[in-house]
């Protein structure tokens, strides 16, 4: 497996392998590696002939200073587990390699309402972050296919509105692939790792949460099944941000369904001091 730590270095690669024809698959991450995130690099090694892995801990979309500081570094394993698991190449940069001191500011992204929905709400400036450190991920890789997990649906709406809105990434298949969930249905990440023995065993419930909304859903005013969930989650001690249930495709919120609509219930909850995601297809 081929380690970069300069942009010049993969993108000299990089062009070695387009004048080859190979069709380059790309995974970026945060590193903190686990099950979910090779479950992406595999999909990627089936439809591409070449799969790159970046491992960058984005400062810019942290809203929050302490849980970029907290955020797991664990390069050592990553690396062993990405080599272990056939990726081609890494691309593990410094901050300033991504964000050279005397380049600017960054540019603005018009993420349409995905920017002040859901995540966007909570979490200030967050997607604008993602969409700078992803652009200029592409801009360094030039992917032929990129590979995001559904876990993040959002971010996954992100990205397709970014590749929509610049010609450069016309060309970019995009797939999500599925969130992958310990036993007990957990959505695995890498924040998981802070959980306590006793958090992890509460964990679960969102899962759990997931899966009520999905059995109790009816065509109608969906509010007091949306208020059931969150009461529910409540009581097993989280403190939800939201527990939404959305039009799939847009992500806009659905006050009453027509029964035909596909919809998507996601939760945001704290569970002591870590936050907590997840999402599941309802119908
Ligand atoms: P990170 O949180 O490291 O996630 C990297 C990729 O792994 C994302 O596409 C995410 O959706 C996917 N992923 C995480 N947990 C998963 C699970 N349980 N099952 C399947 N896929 C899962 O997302 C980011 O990093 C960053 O925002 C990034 C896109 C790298 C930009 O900085």
């Amino acid at each position: 497996m081929r380690l970069y730590k300069n942009k010049s270095d993969i993108q000299g690669f990089i062009t070695h392998l387009k004048d080859k024809k190979r069709v380059i698959g790309f995974v970026p991450t945060m590193g903190a590696l686990h099950a979910g995130h090779i479950s992406l690099i595999q999909a990627a090694r089936q439809q591409s002939d070449f799969t790159v892995c970046s491992i960058f801990v984005n400062p810019t979309q942290f809203n929050d200073p302490g849980d970029l500081q907290k955020y797991p570094r664990t390069i050592e394993k990553d690396l062993y587990l990405l080599e272990l698991h056939g990726c081609d190449a890494v691309f593990y940069p410094g901050v300033e390699e991504i964000y050279p001191p005397n380049a600017g500011p960054a540019p603005h992204y018009n993420l349409g309402r995905l920017e002040s929905i859901l995540e966007g709400a909570y979490r200030p400036g967050h997607f604008q972050g993602v969409a700078d450190v992803v652009s200029r991920l592409f801009y360094t890789i030039r992917p032929d296919k990129v590979f995001f997990g559904q876990k993040d649906l959002q971010q996954c709406r992100v990205i397709e509105r970014l590749m929509a809105d610049n010609p450069d990434f016309e060309r970019i298949r995009m797939q999500m692939v599925p969130t992958l969930r310990e036993p007990g249905g957990l959505a695995m990440s890498s924040r998981n790792t802070r959980l306590s023995a006793e958090e992890l065993r509460k964990a679960p419930a969102i899962y759990q949460t997931l899966l009520y909304l999905k059995e109790h859903l009816a065509p109608g005013d969906l509010a007091p099944l949306q208020e059931a969930a969150k009461i529910r989650l409540i009581r097993e001690g989280f403190r939800p941000d939201y527990v939404s249930i959305v039009d799939t495709s847009t992500l806009e919120a659905c006050p009453s369904w027509n029964g035909q609509t596909p919809l998507t219930g996601l939760i945001a909850a704290y569970l002591g001091e870590v936050r907590l995601i997840d999402n599941m297809e309802l119908v």
